[in-house]
């Protein structure tokens, strides 16, 4: 097999270089690569140029290359840096009755709601959940998505905590994607747990942070901060036990009512995710910060609720990512580039912020720095579309799926 390959050409390259962390980006500033190629060397990025003079300077005897023919656009490979896509059974019902004017109370009442999926959850064994995750990732692989951050916090004890991180460490070596887990194992206080949050979230930090350390199994913190799952307070001695072991720490916040964010940036999350419920105060606050505001607009549509304020985020020079949420409960569809061109009609988003929320600033929410754009010594996750402007694959809302995606420099799909 030869040493390098070259791709191309490619009628639009977006490199999403040269871009800023934070705040509002325009289309204009967008680096687009005419008629480029993409040299690839042991899965990363050894070069982009003009596809013609490539071929003209490379060894042909030690590069592979491949011609491709009609109009390619090339994008960094996706990367959705919020999903709950380890989990066993369905929320179909809830979903029914919430489009029935139940409460989420009376959903809770009727066997729905997060406890449903706990159960459902602890049912599976590791091997059946390996297979369920397998079979989602190749879902969003043909989204075009190359990297996939994945929580727990469907097990809610030591054990079954362990049992989803395991499996979601096992379906990551069993799929060309990348899966960067979390633990959230702080989603809310199990019904069984015959003690208080607070003791419960001791537990946790206690028997578990250390062995997910030992066992490599997750170098992230999730906690959901909600009247419904744990209060500020509550949370506090639980990240400050997380930052102290090294962990890296996003929140659910302000999904439903303000807090959340006020912590993430008290403890210098890597993100704070959700932020539906987050007023100007929330929004200022977080732009002072360098926590990346992960629009989940997936969440929005599975509950038919108001978006994630995208806009005034971006203009306050927040830095925002875009994930899909993927869970049974409020956010079934999962498909990023859907749900991130409806979220751009409804917050009004160039398609540069747009594809920067699922490319290097969602690189950022989950603290890589090796992916998200595409230049020299990066991985090669790219993606391509059949089209010559790079404008009709968010126009097409979804619809316009990707017709090849690369990892790690080879083609997985
Ligand atoms: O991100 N907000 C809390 N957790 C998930 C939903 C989990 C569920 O309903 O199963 C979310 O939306
Ligand atoms: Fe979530």
């Amino acid at each position: 097999m030869k040493k390098l390959k070259l791709i191309g050409p490619f009628k639009q390259l977006v490199t999403m270089t040269g871009l800023p962390l934070k705040g509002a980006l325009s289309d204009e500033q967008l680096t687009i690569v005419e008629d480029a190629g993409i040299l690839i060397e042991e899965g990363n990025i050894k070069a982009i140029g003009l596809f013609k003079n490539m071929v003209l300077n490379v060894d042909h005897t030690t590069t592979e290359i491949t011609r491709l023919e009609g109009d390619h656009v090339c994008l960094p490979g996706f990367i959705d840096a919020h999903t709950h896509i380890c989990f066993g059974g369905s929320r179909a019902k809830d979903y029914a009755m919430r489009n029935a004017g139940k409460t989420y109370l009376e959903i809770a009442k009727a066997g729905g709601g997060i406890w449903d999926t706990v159960t459902q959850t602890r049912k599976a064994s590791t091997e059946e959940l390996i297979k369920k995750i397998i079979k989602r990732t190749k879902q969003h692989l043909k989204n075009g998505v190359t990297t996939l951050e994945v929580k727990s916090g469907y097990g809610l004890s030591v054990t079954e905590e362990l049992k989803m991180l395991r499996a979601i460490k096992s379906s990551n070596a069993q799929t060309p994607l990348d899966l960067i887990p979390t633990c959230l194992a702080a989603h809310m206080k199990p019904k069984d747990f015959m003690g208080t949050n607070t003791a419960y979230l001791k537990e946790i930090s206690n028997t578990l942070f250390p062995i997910l350390k030992e066992e490599n199994l997750s170098n992230r913190i999730d906690a959901f901060i909600e009247e419904s799952a744990f209060s500020k307070e509550e949370i506090r001695p639980y990240f400050e036990k997380a930052i102290a072991m090294d962990f890296d720490i996003t929140v659910h916040a302000d999904q439903f009512s303000t807090g959340g964010s006020a912590i993430a940036v008290e403890f210098g999350a890597i993100s704070a995710d959700h932020l539906e419920a987050s007023t100007d105060k929330e929004i200022e606050l977080l732009s002072k910060s360098n926590v990346i505001a992960t629009a989940l607009p997936g969440a929005s549509l599975g509950l038919g609720c108001a978006f994630t304020p995208a806009r005034k985020l971006l203009d306050a020079g927040c830095a925002v990512a875009i994930a899909s949420d993927h869970n049974p409960g409020s956010a079934p569809m999962g498909d990023l580039l859907t749900q991130a061109a409806i979220l751009q009609t409804f917050e009004k988003l160039s398609n540069a912020e747009v594809l920067a929320g699922i490319t290097y600033r969602a690189a950022a929410a989950l603290n890589v720095s090796d992916r998200g754009q595409l230049k020299e010594g990066l991985l090669a996750d790219f993606v391509l579309f059949h089209t010559s402007d790079y404008h009709e694959i968010l126009y097409n809302q979804g619809a316009f799926k990707p017709c090849m995606v690369f990892k790690n420099g080879a083609l997985i799909f």
